[in-house]
């Protein structure tokens, strides 16, 4: 029993044990306060990259990968790339066998430019431009989700050689999460309602085109869901769904595709999703609606992005400055210009001071970010150590997905860079932005 377990006081100071469940697999922490990110010192790698600097444990998304893989055998896992997109975890995510969720040209680009395949790429996007599409099609993606029947006019337009489409589908089904990211309701912008028939209606539009092929249905309720109940709630609306496209055209779509966002821990305390859960349940619930239908059941594909990478990223920053007014404030170097999220959802973090012991006992802080806005806060009420200071660093956890994908250049600030650490081995992944990238683009 060390002297922090005898103390209480020693304890709170200590902060030596690390919280559960927020930190990537195989992160540790030492007495003197040295955070290990992958077998590197968070402190050192600020020091050689610099700060705000996002790190990302490749290890990490890696065994969630498998971890993925192995409950849904048989089904698609693809990576929702609009969490975060590099070309290292391309590539990764292709190693591993997953399928690419992509949303634009660009995210595509990055995916050609490391060779991934363009069969095992899905399309998605309320409004695809002329470029996107084009762009898909170019490089023969597997599927396009359409989302509009606008969309699917162009499509069909620009398509050869029978493009395969799923149709999105709104089933109303409200998983629960911030307004922001729900989207299994329906009045929405995203997909065709379920219950006012414009689903079915945009299935039969998309088979009046010769040169499309409709091979299924997709839906995406929303992020941060918990309740596998609403996905095996819109599993069976979508399975019936199929059973009245077969009973009207006599057609058996062969794919479901139940797209993502399963919740991630943010703060201590908070569980897993249950992905062994979701995986028995949603397929039994599937099962059970096709046999009920006479359907043969449909390939799965699931899409989670947050669940493979937010827990493996770290954010690291530099105090700028401590202020005493009404509460405390710590303010450091990056802000809501790499972390947009507790600005847009109100999303709570964890902050830990790393690289030295601290003095004295924990206090709660609120840790801001350097823009020219009073939402522009990382972490409200946070236990920090009372002698945290300018020049100390702090550790966020849970930040590797939707915070480099989200960040802006607010204030005319470079993007951090994002580094990746793998197993033991380091690695620049994406370089800070400069002022020279900055003025580049300001060519007036
Ligand atoms: C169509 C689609 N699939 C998957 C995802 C991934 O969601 P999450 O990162 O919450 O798993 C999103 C997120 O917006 C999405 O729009």
């Amino acid at each position: 029993m060390s002297l922090a377990d005898l103390l209480p006081s020693m304890r709170s100071m200590v902060q030596s044990r690390l919280e559960e469940n927020v930190w990537p697999g195989g992160t540790t922490v030492d007495e003197r306060g040295e955070l290990l990110v992958g077998g590197h010192r968070v402190t050192e790698l600020a020091g050689r990259f610099g700060t705000p600097l996002q790190i990302v444990d490749l290890a990490d998304v890696r065994r969630r990968c498998r971890a993925y893989r192995a409950a849904l055998p048989g089904a698609e896992v693809a990576y929702a790339s609009k969490a975060f997109l590099c070309r290292a975890v391309a590539r990764l995510v292709d190693a591993e066998g997953l399928s690419l969720d992509v949303c634009s040209a660009g995210e595509l680009a990055v995916a050609r430019s490391v060779g991934f395949p363009g069969w095992r790429v899905l399309l998605h996007g309320n409004a695809k431009t002329p470029e996107d599409l084009k762009a898909a099609l170019a490089h023969r993606v597997g599927r396009i989700v359409v989302d509009s029947l606008d969309e699917v006019d162009h499509v069909a337009a620009l398509a050869r050689d029978r493009q395969r489409v799923l149709v999105r589908v709104t089933p109303g089904v409200d998983g629960g999460t911030h307004a922001a990211v729900t989207t299994g309701v329906e009045d929405q912008k995203f997909g065709f309602p379920l219950s006012t028939g414009a689903a079915a209606a945009a299935v039969r539009h998309v088979l009046r085109q010769p040169s499309l092929r409709l091979v299924g249905l997709h839906t995406h309720l929303g992020s941060q869901l918990r309740r596998v109940a609403d996905f095996e709630l819109a599993a069976r609306r979508l399975v019936a769904l199929l059973a009245a496209v077969r009973d009207e055209h006599g057609l058996e779509l062969p794919e479901l595709n139940l797209g993502g966002g399963h919740a991630v821990p943010q703060l201590p305390g908070e569980d897993d999703f249950d992905l062994a859960g979701f995986a028995h349940r949603v397929r039994a619930a599937v099962h059970d609606e096709c046999a009920r239908h006479r359907l043969r059941p449909p390939r799965l594909t699931v899409e989670p992005g947050r669940a493979l990478v937010a827990s493996a990223g770290v954010t690291v920053y530099r105090v700028v400055a401590v202020k005493h007014a009404v509460r405390t404030f710590v303010a450091v170097d990056g802000g809501m210009s790499d972390n947009p999220r507790p600005a847009l959802y109100g999303a709570r973090y964890l902050v830990r001071m790393v690289g030295r012991p601290p003095a004295a006992p924990l206090r709660t802080a609120t840790v801001v970010g350097r823009h020219c806005e009073a939402g522009d806060v990382i972490a409200r009420d946070v236990p920090l150590p009372a002698d945290v200071r300018a020049g100390d660093v702090l550790a966020v956890p849970g930040t590797g997905a939707y915070h480099h994908s989200l960040a802006s250049n607010y204030n005319l600030v470079g993007r951090p860079p994002v580094v990746g650490v793998d197993n033991g081995a380091v690695q620049l992944l994406v370089r800070r932005e400069t002022e020279e990238d900055l003025l580049r683009r300001d060519v007036g």
